[in-house]
């Protein structure tokens, strides 16, 4: 089954259509910049322009970097708080005149790394984080996803910092950009993130994802955590192939 699928950056809004029985990206992934300030109306048509780009026709699955329930979007910590409360399924599908599935885009990028990447087949409780600008979590249990578990809000008190912080303002990738952080300080930083995670979730596998993932050869050795932990190596594209892959699991049958 070919789906287009979508997936709504903070820097980027990309897409391609995916072959959701193999998960291959169809041709080349295009990717516009997301506006800027990124308003319904601007951010509908950057969608349609990636769709044109397609010609598409069919069934179409959409990441969008918030909390989502049925289709509507609830947050939207690291894009613009005009898209809270928009019912972006709906207003993506009329614009496009195809039937569209919206979930968050850490659970599209989780979809697709359980299905064709490196949690295929893992059952028990899997945590898949994406590192990117912020930090995105999604939970599947035995293969299942448990939606938008947003755990990297997680408020938590870091070692040698003062205050109570927001998780994902000192683990994300941006963080360590930020506060200009060699990988053994962000990993350091990064083991306390996981360590509270392990005490509250005790998961059975960690799936490290997003654009840090892919090098985690330069940091895998400083997390000190008990729980295997593996990273996810669908890289750029899980997002796109697990919005696909929402459409299809999630989309009306
Ligand atoms: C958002 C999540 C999202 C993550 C990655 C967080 O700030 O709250 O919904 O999955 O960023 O984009």
């Amino acid at each position: 089954m070919r789906i287009l699928g979508v997936d709504i950056g903070g820097s980027g809004i990309k897409g391609s259509p995916v072959d959701t029985n193999t998960g291959e990206m169809l041709g080349e992934r295009f990717r516009i910049d997301t506006p800027r300030p990124a308003t319904k109306e601007a951010v509908l048509d950057t969608i349609g322009q990636v769709a044109g780009h397609f010609d598409w026709q069919g069934p179409v699955g959409c990441g969008f970097p918030g909390v989502m329930r049925k289709g509507v979007a609830y947050t939207a910590a690291n894009l613009d708080p005009s898209l809270v409360g928009v019912d972006l399924a709906g207003e993506i599908g009329q614009k496009l005149g195809q039937p569209t599935v919206v979930i968050n885009d850490a659970d599209a990028a989780g979809l697709a790394v359980m299905r064709f990447g490196v949690g295929r087949g893992e059952k028990g409780l899997v945590m898949v984080i994406t590192i990117g600008t912020g930090i995105g979590t999604a939970l599947f249990y035995d293969g299942m996803l448990v939606p938008n578990s947003e755990l990297g809000h997680t408020q938590l008190k870091f070692k040698k910092v003062r205050k109570i912080h927001d998780a994902e303002t000192m683990v994300a990738d941006s963080a360590r950009k930020r506060d200009e952080l060699s990988w053994k300080q962000w990993g350091a930083r990064f083991t306390e993130y996981l360590k509270y995670m392990e005490r509250v979730m005790n998961p059975d596998l960690f799936i490290l994802g997003g654009g840090a993932a892919k090098k985690g050869d330069k940091f895998l050795e400083y997390l000190k955590v008990t729980t295997p932990v593996k990273t996810a190596t669908l890289e750029n594209r899980a997002g796109i192939i697990g919005a696909a892959m929402a459409s299809r699991e999630f989309g009306a049958k």
